[in-house]
């Protein structure tokens, strides 16, 4: 089966982008199943049910959010009623925190995707629960009970080291892991020792000529000046899609490959 997963999408440029390449992208591809990062899509903050509802008409399987979860107010109860919970928000946000940090998916050919988030804690300023300590109550025993034919956990977080140290000690029980939110893809995707696909980061969808998504002036007034009234708005330039595709077949190898398409990145 083929996987597409694409990086934290920012604001309206980004959501063009994915009108544009998607549909490209599946085809060329034959992609079976679409994870998409969200946490940024509605003006570079949060995300809204419509704009959830946009994404689902384009085809997109599951969305994941992040640290910017709930930016949009109006998502927090939506995240329990939409029609077929497909908001994965991450699963170490603490307890009675609404909506779910993974599902399983039964996919129409018959086979169950497991698609998980979770949050690391380095450089965040959120509460979080211990992601090693949650990742093994909550999901090892599904993984080990062979819940799911193919499982992936998708690692938002800040440090490199974090993530890899994440990718690492899970190496061999996932599918893939794959990182998002720092909106720059790292060129390291490859194959675990034990057998899972991994990269660092998957990088933005969004308009490239700006900081991590957002317009110049306001985002280096801040560093500058420290005054946070400088308002950031998403850069509105035509954006590049950026994501991997991982291939498993039954008994074949796993493989992974980067892409970044559109705007000013062509990889
Ligand atoms: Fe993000
Ligand atoms: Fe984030």
């Amino acid at each position: 089966m083929n996987f597409l997963f694409i990086g934290d999408l920012v604001g309206r440029a980004g959501r063009n982008a994915l009108h544009k390449h998607l549909p490209k992208i599946k085809e060329k591809y034959k992609i079976d199943f679409t994870v998409v990062n969200a946490e940024n899509s509605a003006a570079g903050f949060g995300i809204t049910p419509k704009i959830y509802e946009e994404l689902t008409s384009l085809g997109v399987d599951a969305v994941t959010l992040g640290n910017h979860s709930w930016d949009k107010p109006e998502i927090i109860d939506y995240i329990n009623t939409n029609p077929n919970n497909n908001i994965i928000r991450p699963i170490n946000f603490l307890k009675n925190s609404p909506g779910n940090g993974f599902k399983i998916f039964q996919h129409k050919n018959g086979f169950n995707i497991l698609i998980c988030q979770v949050h690391t804690k380095l450089f965040i300023d959120i509460p979080l629960n211990d992601p090693f300590y949650t990742l093994d109550n909550e999901i090892l025993s599904l993984l080990d009970a062979n819940k799911a034919n193919y499982s992936f956990l998708e690692v938002h977080g800040e440090a490199t080291s974090e993530k890899n140290g994440i990718g690492q000690h899970y190496d061999g029980k996932f599918t893939g892991i794959y990182g998002t939110h720092t909106h720059i893809p790292t060129s390291d995707s490859r194959i675990l020792p034990k057998g899972t696909a991994f990269q660092t980061d998957i990088g933005m969808t969004g308009d490239y000529d700006s900081i991590i998504g957002m317009k110049k002036d306001n985002a280096i007034r801040r560093m500058r000046t420290g005054i946070k009234s400088n308002r950031l708005e998403p850069a509105d330039g035509e954006a590049t899609i950026s994501g991997i595709v991982i291939t498993k077949n039954f008994d074949e190898k796993v493989s992974i490959k980067s892409f970044q398409i559109g705007g000013i990145i062509n990889n």
